[in-house]
């Protein structure tokens, strides 16, 4: 798991020990701090929660944004939801195809991993990506790639 050992872990859910409530906020603690939640990790909030690993899967296959594996440097979400349909995102989402992007398939190039979502509250600044957290209104391919590369380094 990372540089994070099961204790340590275990000590960054520690103020949630034993709530059967808090096992989506322990998953997004997890993925906070390693980046994805490994397998193992569902173990460990299933017996800190005090609930069963099912409950916790149940959770984590639910959220999409949840991760499995380790996220490439730089994460380009774009927004595909109806605003930015609107506002043109078809033809951007063909453009970054074009540059051997699916983001449909959550393609990973040159550390660059692109992602559909549906909607970054951005939509009066459509079409709307995120890179690695950070918003881009009235997106192009060549504004989400240049954060791209940079957010890579
Ligand atoms: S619909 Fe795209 S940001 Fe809201």
């Amino acid at each position: 798991m990372s540089n994070y050992s099961e204790e340590s872990i275990l000590n960054y859910l520690g103020p949630y020990k034993g709530d059967a409530s808090a096992v989506l906020r322990s998953l997004q603690l997890v993925q906070e701090l390693l980046g994805y939640v490994p397998d193992s990790a569902l173990d460990l909030v299933a017996k800190n929660c005090n609930v069963s690993r099912a409950e916790v899967y149940g959770v984590f296959t639910f959220y999409s944004d949840f991760r499995s594996t380790a996220p490439a440097k730089a994460v380009v979400k774009v927004c595909v939801a109806e605003a930015c349909q609107a506002s043109g995102c078809a033809s951007l989402i063909s453009e970054l195809h074009d540059k051997g992007y699916d983001i449909h398939k959550g393609t990973v190039k040159a550390d660059i991993q692109m992602e559909q979502t549906f909607c970054l509250g951005n939509c009066a600044l459509g079409p709307a990506a995120m890179v690695n957290g950070k918003p881009i209104g009235r997106a192009t391919s060549a504004s989400i790639l240049a954060a791209a590369k940079v957010a890579a380094k």
